[in-house]
């Protein structure tokens, strides 16, 4: 008989509950420090009403401690790929590139989500990094430094040389702009940057805002602009020059201003054998909402016990019921929740994938819109007023 694999395996765990292996994927905050000071940032931004303080941005995490705890989790089977970031850029750490190396030799698939300005692209070459989510934000120098208000034109000149390199080292990573008041502008500009510089795909998000980032929200000019025009022309570029790109699900996030939520009510939270997240304090987290806090290994408790023990049986449990937390409806792991939530349904049914994400066959009108379980686009406009309507709520025209 053909021995299951790793995700079938974890499939299965889903449906029955019985823990096999470790996590897939673990996502590793190295830093809480920062280069620069993006004006949507949730930790950095110079309009944040509570700024961080000096002694939370100078948390960085252990590279000897990192080693101990990924030997760990490797202990527990399975793990296949991690993510390095923070809350803070990670190529600021002194020993980034130690703690990539240690990851790369273990065999593990590597992304690094960075605004790549620390960086040195020669050990990132050598190193062989599977795949670096460059935040850039801008496709102009005036647009790059509305954005980034602490640095100035050599920053910019600095992105290009280290985007060249990697292209002509034949890399393919990928492009993220978040998009605010000061870039709303440059969807254009950007898709042809992304095309300049070879990137595997494009993703545009709308900014979420709060604590004082409000100040640089998108107008109702620039979504009228974005919506009546802008995200069409840059749809059209991008398919013509084969720039992979999110503009649909972009285009459903500016549609809704800002009131779209993942409908995750619909499409389950599957993540619980699969992922992790642990901070620069040794936080570990069941995804990556801050508030689904599963233990810490500050006290010296060790990631497997936590992984195999009671407090993470019991959020599989809770989401598994569908009881969810507030920050799920912006889930920021939807993408792999849509896949897996598809692939459970197909393999098991739809009995036993409401068994899986605590909806019944009886439920009644659906209080959210659900993106198409086949493609995973998201739900139309339409179906989001219908389903905001539902809960008394107000989509802005
Ligand atoms: C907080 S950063 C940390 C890693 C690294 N410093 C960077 O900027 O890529 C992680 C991701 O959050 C994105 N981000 C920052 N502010 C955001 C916002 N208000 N809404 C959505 N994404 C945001 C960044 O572009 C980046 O992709
Ligand atoms: S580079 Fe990343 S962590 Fe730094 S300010 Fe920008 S979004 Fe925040």
């Amino acid at each position: 008989m053909k021995t299951p694999s790793n995700a079938q395996l974890r499939l299965q765990s889903l449906d029955d509950q019985r823990l096999r292996l470790g996590p897939q994927t673990v996502h590793l905050d190295i830093t809480n420090a920062c280069n620069t000071d993006c004006v949507t940032c949730w930790d950095h931004s110079p309009h944040l009403d509570t700024p961080q303080s000096i002694t939370w941005k100078r948390q960085r995490a252990d590279p000897r401690r990192l080693r101990e705890v990924v030997d760990d989790i490797e202990s527990l089977g399975g793990l296949e790929a991690v993510i390095v970031s923070g809350m803070g850029e990670p190529f600021t750490h002194p020993d980034v590139y130690e703690i990539l190396g240690d990851l790369k030799r273990r065999g593990l698939h590597v992304t690094v989500i960075t605004n790549l300005l620390a960086a040195d692209a020669d050990e990132i070459i050598a190193l062989g990094v599977d795949t670096l989510l460059i935040g850039i934000h801008g496709a102009t120098e005036r647009a790059y430094l509305d954005f980034h208000p602490s640095w100035s034109p050599a920053h910019w000149q600095r992105l290009h040389t280290t985007l060249e390199r990697l292209r002509d080292a034949g890399r393919r990573d990928k492009h993220v702009q978040v998009i605010c008041r000061t870039n709303a502008h440059q969807l254009l500009a950007m898709v042809e940057q992304a095309h300049r510089y070879r990137a595997h795909r494009l993703n545009f998000k709308l900014a979420s805002l709060a604590g004082g980032t409000q100040a640089v929200a998108i107008d109702d000019r620039q979504r009228l602009t974005l919506l009546g025009n802008d995200i069409d022309v840059a749809r059209h570029r991008a398919d013509e020059l084969g720039v992979v790109h999110n503009l649909d699900v972009f285009e459903a996030q500016v549609r809704a201003g800002g009131a779209l939520t993942a409908p995750i009510e619909d499409i389950g939270c599957f993540l619980g054998y699969h992922y992790s997240r642990i901070t620069v304090d040794g936080t570990v987290l069941y995804c990556c909402n801050t508030e689904v806090v599963v233990g810490s290994l500050a006290t010296g408790e060790r990631f497997s016990t936590l992984w195999t023990g009671p407090a993470w049986e019991d959020l599989r449990a809770r989401l598994r019921a569908g009881r969810y937390f507030p920050g799920c409806v912006r889930c920021g792991k939807l993408n792999q929740n849509v896949k897996l939530s598809k692939r459970f349904r197909e393999r098991f049914g739809e009995q036993r994938w409401q068994a899986a994400t605590g909806t019944s066959l009886a439920s009644s009108a659906p209080t959210t819109a659900a993106p198409d379980v086949s493609t995973g686009r998201p739900p139309s406009l339409h179906d989001v007023q219908q389903a905001l309507a539902r809960r008394g709520l107000k989509v802005l025209p």
